[in-house]
């Protein structure tokens, strides 16, 4: 394997409406990023990923962009991102910013030109298709619901929209469109950008006949993943963009490129793969039958979750480079996904979480807030909702035929606003994220969830995950626990997570325990040296040893001597 630059990083992902409001409007913005780059840089992280700040009307927060190159002005103006992105190298840490290039907002100029002029020129920059009978041309359901295709106002015509109403998809088939968004990104990139995390990537394609679905659903509707996503074809148009843009810089991509099988992860992640690396959602989707149904509940236990992340780990270690992750603002918040009962959230089995998904082979993506052990945050009426996509799974339940109680609690469990509550600065008002009420209700702990008191603990998980990164990046073992082989070990183990990473003779072993039970494991102490425990207790040392509940163990093999 080729060492590359951006295997060495610790991304850290950015919710900017919720992250830090500098100008006390209840929003965050760019200069509030800027203003807590002391922190970023304290945490020991090397770039930042921000989710969009284009100009939009904010339908789906900032995923439906009016003008790719302007920026919404309650995030600030371009001489804002300019001094971020600025001062963010002046420490040490990279900028990348989203880029969202399958669909734009209804508001953009091409999308209201179309609407507008009959002639104009806009018309094969979108999916246009005439209905069937008075029908929409097929019955394809949209990722945030109801039918993939909303009528075209004055017209026979209707247009396609794989996410919401106001997010039409652009047609990629058109070699003009793929042009103006090549130049686009262009200009991004030569403003001084690492890179893009490329948003909902695997939809540019569709497939060509637009035939109906077998119905899955009471509303006769088919979920449109199935034609709408990785559909064949889609490698021409990914090669495309690799060649025409990013292999012409030297940037970081990173793929947001769900549905895509693993025999294919070669042509994604490969030597001259698409992206530098892509996400794998299948373990953080483990407790829906797809990330589209969350009232189609699935029971999981240690062992599925271990099979899933060890399963995409060896997947991706035969194709090239994976992006690691526990949360983000698609996800809920992982200590109340993966530790099941209330009672055992705690210090250790958040800090036991962080480890196990941050030495994984790959590059390591930490969630605003999930290095202070942010939760979910159960709302109590389906009014409290941002979300779009929380609010059609609540009305797509009760059609499924569950109760409101229980729709609700289904998006509690799953709600994409779980992870974009306001961050919690200390225990002031609003958790000293802003001095007016915030767009989003807080969570309401964050008296005893935030940075202020937990920068003055040494035991405080912010702590430790500052240990974690030193680790990773600047240790002993740091060549190893970046570049190394992963191998599982244990995999029968129905709590343990174990696995070894190796590199050029060196060996890391680490142990996570899901339980909150003690556990035995064989393990001679005396062959190893430790890199990073969660409990402070010295280790006895000797044959068999006995982790803790919710501990997690990196170790160190001691190099062997040779004596002649
Ligand atoms: C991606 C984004 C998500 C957004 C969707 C549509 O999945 O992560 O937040 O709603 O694309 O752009
Ligand atoms: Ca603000």
């Amino acid at each position: 394997m080729q060492k590359k630059w951006w295997q060495k990083e610790v991304i850290y992902q950015i919710y900017p409406k919720s992250f830090y409001d500098s100008n006390n409007d209840g929003i965050g913005d760019i200069k509030g990023i800027t203003e807590k780059l002391d922190y970023l840089q304290s945490l020991g992280i090397t770039m930042i990923w921000i989710c969009p700040i284009y100009k939009s009307p904010m339908a789906d927060n900032g995923y439906d962009i009016s003008d790719y190159y302007q920026l919404n002005p309650e995030f600030g103006e371009m001489k804002d991102l300019d001094e971020l992105i600025e001062k963010a190298k002046e420490k040490g840490i990279k900028t990348v910013l989203d880029l969202v290039i399958n669909h734009t907002s209804d508001e953009h100029p091409w999308f209201q030109d179309l609407l507008q002029n009959p002639d104009s020129k806009y018309k094969d920059y979108y999916i246009l298709k005439p209905g069937k009978n008075g029908q929409p041309p097929n019955n394809w359901r949209s990722v945030f619901g109801g039918s993939v295709w909303e009528p075209l106002p004055n017209t026979d015509q209707y247009y396609f929209h794989s996410f919401a109403v106001k997010q039409p998809d652009l047609n990629w088939e058109n070699k003009q469109v793929r042009d103006e968004l090549y130049k686009m990104v262009i200009y991004w990139l030569e403003k001084g950008l690492a890179g893009f995390r490329v948003d909902a990537i695997t939809f540019i394609k569709k497939d060509q006949a637009y035939e109906d679905l077998p119905p899955d659903g009471v509303d006769g509707l088919g979920k449109c993943t199935i034609k709408a996503r990785n559909q064949v074809g889609i490698a021409d148009f990914l090669h495309e963009l690799q060649e025409e843009v990013f292999s012409k810089y030297d940037c970081v991509t990173i793929g947001e490129a769900p549905g895509v099988p693993y025999e294919q992860y070669g042509d994604f992640i490969g030597e001259n793969g698409y992206f530098s690396m892509i996400f794998d959602f299948r373990y953080a989707d483990l407790d829906v039958a797809s990330g589209s149904e969350w009232f189609k509940r699935v029971d999981w236990n240690v062992l599925d979750l271990k099979n899933l992340i060890f399963t995409s780990q060896m997947e991706i270690q035969k194709a090239g480079w994976g992006a690691n992750f526990l949360e983000n603002h698609d996800q809920n918040r992982s200590i109340s996904k993966y530790i099941k009962e209330e009672e055992n959230r705690n210090f250790y089995s958040a800090t036991m979480l962080g480890a196990m998904f941050f030495f994984l082979r790959g590059t390591p993506f930490i969630y605003q807030g999930q290095e202070i052990g942010m939760t979910n945050f159960t709302r109590k009426s389906i009014e409290e909702f941002d979300d779009i996509s929380s609010i059609d799974q609540y009305y797509r339940s009760m059609n499924e035929g569950f109760t409101a109680e229980e729709a609700l609690h289904f998006i509690n469990l799953r709600s994409r606003d779980n992870s974009r509550t306001p961050f919690h600065w200390n225990e002031n008002e609003y958790g000293g994220f802003s001095k007016a009420k915030p767009w989003l209700g807080m969570n309401e702990n964050y008296n005893s969830i935030n940075v202020e008191q937990q920068e003055k603990d040494p035991d405080s998980i912010l702590n430790f995950y500052r240990k974690m990164i030193q680790t990773r990046q600047s240790g002993e073992a740091s060549e190893c626990l970046i570049y190394g082989d992963i191998e599982p070990i244990l995999t029968e183990h129905p709590v343990i997570m174990a696995y070894k990473r190796k590199w050029n003779g060196k060996k890391v072993v680490c142990y996570f325990n899901f339980s909150a039970e003690n556990q035995h494991v064989e393990i001679d102490q005396n062959h190893y040296t430790v890199l990073l425990n969660n409990y402070k207790e010295e280790i006895p040392s000797n044959q068999e040893m006995v982790l803790k509940p919710y501990q997690a163990l990196i170790l160190l093999q001691k190099e062997e001597r040779h004596h002649g």
